[in-house]
């Protein structure tokens, strides 16, 4: 089927109690092993490119590798997301560019500068008469720590999502979706060590009474698997204390108002442990084609575990 847009796959996750999967897609082998474990599960995904990756990438690649997965899982629902939007003109040229979905993160701005940006994308977006077809949006309030495109945001400037400006926001804006700020920060170093990783679900549960059926989105998401981050350290990486978000609070955030979980940080991780195994145990080793294959197939297996343990979304397409 054709690329879709979030509106449905998130009325579906909201109902059913479960989040579907947005996976940050940069190369060929990554978008091959996301729709790989996503068909192999029947479960709906959506693939999003920052800013970061289309500068790497040119988002042309990235566009055309995506449709050409569409092609190879014709039954699959397959969203492709723009990533932290971070101006109208970007999210404008998405669209344009066929984007099925966008964000417009206007989360480090005042409130009201943050509002009529993500209005003016949404207003664009939505504009079904002129385009032919509705692009969901995705804005943000509040404020994630960590590293996202080079910005690099510190913990004390990062800010819990407020429950009294969430009903006014998407009243305002025409938002499809929200991403909150609960605890989540972006990267491998989410916590440091000895501290408690909490995420504060009495503020997403707050969020969703405020704004009951609608879909909200967590951001920084990854758990960072402490077997990959061993692998890599034991194999010449340097990733002290990395720590990421336990699962068990995800699969609760699912199960309650959260629709999309972002993962990035998870597949970067699981392709680079792959990689330094198979050059510490093949040093003779330099056709790509050989330790991508071990990279793409362990991205395979972090999306697999992703949406049978973490997501629920296996069966959902
Ligand atoms: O939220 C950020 C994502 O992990 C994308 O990272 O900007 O380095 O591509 P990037
Ligand atoms: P992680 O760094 O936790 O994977 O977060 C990714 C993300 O939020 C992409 O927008
Ligand atoms: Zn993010």
């Amino acid at each position: 089927m054709p690329l879709v847009n979030s509106k449905e796959m998130f009325q579906k996750a909201y109902e059913g109690g479960y989040a579907v999967g947005a996976f940050n897609v940069n190369n060929m082998e990554i978008v091959q092993a996301i729709t790989e474990a996503a068909g192999a599960l029947n479960s709906p995904v959506i693939l999003q490119v920052s800013s970061g990756a289309r500068k790497y990438a040119n988002a042309k690649y990235l566009i055309h590798m995506v449709k050409a997965a569409c092609e190879n899982f014709p039954e699959l629902p397959i969203v492709l997301h723009l990533d932290h939007g971070d101006s109208f003109e970007l999210c404008k040229s998405c669209i344009d560019d066929g984007f099925t979905s966008v964000m417009i993160d206007g989360s480090h701005l005042p409130y009201e500068d943050n509002v009529a940006l993500t209005k003016k994308v949404c207003d664009y977006a939505h504009d079904v008469a002129a385009r032919g077809r509705y692009v969901t949006v995705e804005g943000e309030l509040g404020r994630l720590a960590g590293i996202e495109d080079a910005v690099n945001v510190s913990d004390e400037d990062a800010q819990f999502t407020n429950p009294d400006e969430v009903q006014d926001f998407v009243t305002r804006t025409g938002v499809d979706s929200l991403a909150i700020a609960i605890g989540t920060s972006h990267g491998a170093y989410k916590f440091k060590p000895g501290q408690n990783p909490k995420l504060r679900l009495d503020i997403l549960d707050e969020i969703a009474r405020r704004l009951p059926g609608f879909p909200i989105v967590l951001h920084g998401a990854s758990s960072v698997p402490q077997d990959y981050v061993k692998i890599i350290n034991e194999h010449g990486g340097n990733m002290p204390d990395a720590i990421g978000i336990p699962e068990d609070q995800l699969r609760e955030a699912a199960h309650r108002a959260v629709c999309k979980i972002n993962i990035d940080s998870d597949l970067r991780l699981g392709m680079t442990a792959a990689i330094r195994l198979h050059f510490a145990t093949h040093p003779d080793h330099f056709d790509p084609r050989q330790y991508l294959t071990d990279g793409r197939n362990n991205v395979r297996n972090v999306v697999t575990h992703k949406i049978k343990n973490v997501l629920g979304s296996e069966n959902k397409a």
